[in-house]
């Protein structure tokens, strides 16, 4: 039914699964192959070489897995790390906590540095932490560079920096599930040595693939991880990757076509005009939130996400009924608030294939929305501060020049 009373397309903004381009839903619309055939290992190695670019990476082995992100976290675990491994994990929101309660059932020994939800990792616990582990028991640190329940992006960098000056050997795993390809990632510069996404994120592919990265050292590391796995054993890849198969179980052959259509358009659009785009997204957005009187559930600047805008809502509002009235009467999809900020906020997503005006036009929902349940906002007000914003700031469209 929901054709005849909801014309036009579903207004998706929560944080991923994201819009899918045309062209990429066009490239998967084909029969299933046969990947054993020529055909699919030679798209599979270019994909394979392609893929670096979207983490910066040049010494880095990428694995294409049939898997969502959780199972990326898993894959980067259990290949480098053993069991009772001691490893330092910061908890700040609802993904972090679910990557901890993984690494903590998977029997490591994790030692969680918690910060108040709306805030960043606590480098300076980290700091301690490492300049005390002079015998090195610290094997791994574990942060999730963009935080999706609370809009949070941790400076990346600073970590480095900090296993730097200690010259502290710990592996440093990164999960970019809301970052790669749409904030700026640079693995080899940060000396990450595991980095994974999602392919419903940025990339803006449907579900079902979890791309992981693994530095040489954390390829060294896998030779002596003992931790139990079989699905997501890198060496099993890397046996086909010697014989030039690639695959040691069946991929979806859409998926990998999907995939070569949205790095195309990508590297069309460029990775720098991508991260671009996204940090212009991203502002629009906290200008709207300012403009309506409500505040950002991230506390500081230097944590604003450019991915995902988690909005703080007054006490006798719940925000769940934001997201339901948003879906039931304006076809937009907004993003819940999650355990500890359930009720309290409600997240828009921006990321992935998205452009200004499809933006404008959430904010404009988010506003009516507003209106619906009670909250006393300017009509017009969020729409009017974030246009103004990018119309000083949207560039021509460079193939219309
Ligand atoms: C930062 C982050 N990490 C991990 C996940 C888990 O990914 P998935 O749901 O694909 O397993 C998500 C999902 O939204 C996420 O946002």
């Amino acid at each position: 039914m929901d054709r005849f009373f909801a014309p036009g397309p579903n207004h998706l903004f929560v944080p991923g699964p994201v819009n899918i381009p045309d062209h990429v839903i066009r490239a998967m619309n084909r029969n299933n192959e046969d990947y054993r055939a020529p055909p699919i290992p030679a798209l599979t190695k270019d994909l394979l070489e392609d893929v670096k670019k979207i983490f910066k990476t040049t010494t880095g082995t990428p694995f294409l897995i049939p898997t969502t992100g959780t199972g990326a976290w898993e894959s980067a675990l259990t290949n480098t790390l053993s069991p009772g491994d001691r490893i330092v994990s910061f908890l700040i929101g609802q993904f972090s906590l679910l990557w901890i309660d993984q690494q903590k059932r998977l029997r490591f020994n994790v030692d969680v540095v918690e910060s108040e939800w709306g805030q960043g990792a606590n480098l300076e616990i980290l700091a301690e932490k490492i300049a005390a582990d002079r015998a090195h028991t610290i094997k791994a640190v574990c942060i999730v560079h963009n935080e999706t329940a609370t809009g949070v992006t941790n400076n990346l960098a600073a970590v480095r920096r900090i296993l730097d000056e200690y010259r502290h050997p710990a592996l440093y795993l990164v999960d970019g599930v809301s970052s790669i390809c749409a904030l700026d990632f640079r693995m080899d510069e940060w000396g990450v040595d595991v980095a994974l996404t999602g392919s419903q994120k940025a990339l803006s592919l449907p579900t079902g693939m979890g791309i992981v990265c693994a530095s040489p050292k954390a390829l060294e590391a896998s030779k002596s991880a003992q931790s139990v796995r079989f699905f997501f054993d890198w060496n099993d890849y890397l046996k086909f990757y010697k014989l030039g198969t690639f695959w040691p179980y069946t991929p979806s052959v859409q998926l990998l076509h999907g995939m070569r259509a949205a790095l195309d358009i990508i590297f069309e659009e460029g990775l720098d005009h991508v991260i671009e785009r996204h940090s212009r997204l991203g502002k629009a957005t906290r200008l709207a939130v300012e403009a309506w009187g409500l505040k950002n559930c991230t506390q500081r600047e230097e944590w604003f996400s450019d991915t995902v805008t988690a909005v703080v809502v007054p006490p006798y509002i719940d925000s769940t009924e934001i997201v339901k009235r948003a879906w039931k009467r304006y076809n937009l999809s907004l993003g819940l608030g999650l355990n500890k900020v359930a009720g309290k906020v409600f997240r828009i997503g921006h990321l992935g294939h998205l452009n200004d005006l499809q933006l404008l036009g959430c904010l404009a929902g988010v506003e009516m929305v507003l209106k619906d349940v009670g909250y006393p906002v300017k009509m017009g007000s969020g729409v009017a501060a974030a246009s103004s914003y990018l119309q000083n700031t949207i560039p021509l469209i460079p193939s219309r020049i």
